[in-house]
């Protein structure tokens, strides 16, 4: 376990587990065997669709785009040493990458999807979007192995930071510092130089339990995330989601790889198991503007609603004036200790009204 071979599986070599390395194959063990336990581990390519670059892909990843930010080497940006030096090339970054700006892609509602089905076991992720997290997937089955910008702190005395016044700097490009100490504050995101998080280690013998793994979006080139496929056991079906083969994945004789967009590779898997109308509908809800659109594809009213609501906004306007008609009687007949609840009634209203008063 661990390291593992990249050789590719020989074709004819019979799978222990499923009937072919096909979808249709594990949708039908999924099924038939009562899969319960699976275990999904995720990297940057399943939120490139959603407008967030991935680290490695030429020309578009983000290592590929850092040369105006004059950096020793690419992943200097994520450095804890050089971070120490020059925050400034994180928090020009950070811009880019901070949550909040981005709908999750179809890829983390089929994470969502499975675990409203009760079959998420736990689900991995390299990424630091929270993606997965707006997508609704409970935090308690997600394990953010390299951190998100869900919080930060400081990076000498460790003190909690802000989020109004982070967010604020993000926005800004701008470099905060800590307030108890004036060291500087960072993201909790892993930096390379820096310790995973203990979830990490705590859950990362999980993958021995499950009984299907599914990698999907990541180059499994970061230790130690990138061993935990290899944690699963023998005999547990493995699918790869991905646009190229990557790690041991497809070494095993139960390994699946469907090679392709993220985005394409759930939505055929979804259809293998029957799914696809519940996950389109999964994700349509994860759309952040889903209410404004419906606002604005809601049908104008007719002439006739548009009449009753004005009349209901009258019947409103009126109810409310003859209330502060009554209490403004009340106060006048008290001052005025007696006078008949007639002409006070008038004189209320041309407080309100003041064309009665002529009368
Ligand atoms: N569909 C399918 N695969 C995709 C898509 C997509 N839409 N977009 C990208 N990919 C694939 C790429 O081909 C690549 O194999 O996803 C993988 C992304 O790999 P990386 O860019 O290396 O991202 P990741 O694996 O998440 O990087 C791991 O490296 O720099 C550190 O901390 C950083 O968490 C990150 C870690």
């Amino acid at each position: 376990m661990g390291n593992e071979s990249s050789t590719l599986v020989d074709e004819n070599t019979r799978p222990s587990v499923l009937e072919a390395r096909t979808v249709d194959a594990v949708a039908k063990y999924i099924k038939e065997k009562h899969v319960r336990r699976i275990v999904v581990m995720v990297g940057a390519g399943i939120s490139t669709s959603a407008g967030i670059p991935d680290f490695r892909s030429p020309e578009t990843g983000i290592y590929s785009n850092l040369v105006h930010l004059d950096l020793p080497d690419p992943e200097a940006v994520f450095n804890i040493n050089f971070f120490r030096q020059n925050p400034k090339p994180f928090y020009a970054l950070a811009r880019e990458l901070a949550p909040g700006q981005y709908r999750p892609t179809i890829a983390h509602s089929f994470v969502k999807l499975l675990h409203d089905k009760g079959l998420l076991l736990k689900h991995f992720t390299q990424n630091i979007d929270c993606l997965e997290r707006l997508a609704g997937v409970p935090g308690e089955h997600i394990v953010e192995a390299h951190g998100s910008f869900a919080s930060q702190r400081c990076i000498d005395c460790k003190s909690e930071y802000p989020d109004e016044p982070m967010k604020h700097a993000i926005a800004k490009g701008e470099v905060p510092f800590c307030s108890v100490c004036r060291g500087l504050v960072k993201p909790d995101i892993v930096f390379f130089g820096e310790t995973l998080p203990e979830s990490f280690f705590h859950n990362r013998t999980l993958p021995e339990e499950a009984d299907l793994c599914i990698v999907m979006g990541t180059s499994l080139s970061v230790q130690p995330f990138a061993s935990l496929p290899s944690f699963c056991k023998d005999g547990t079906p493995r699918v790869l989601i991905n646009r190229e083969r990557v790690g041991g994945m497809g070494s095993r004789p139960d390994d699946v790889l469907i090679l392709g967009d993220c985005d394409d590779g759930v939505r055929k898997f979804a259809r293998a198991l029957g799914w696809e109308e519940e996950l389109e509908r999964l994700w349509e809800e994860a759309n952040p503007n889903k209410k404004a659109r419906e606002e604005e594809l809601a049908p104008p009213a007719t002439r006739e609603e548009r009449l009753e609501e004005e009349i209901d906004r009258l019947t409103a306007e009126v109810d409310r004036t003859l209330e502060i008609s009554d209490a403004y009687q009340k106060r006048v007949r008290r001052k005025l200790d007696g006078p008949s609840p007639e002409s006070n009634r008038v004189s209320g209203l041309a407080h309100v009204f003041p064309h009665l008063a002529q009368k």
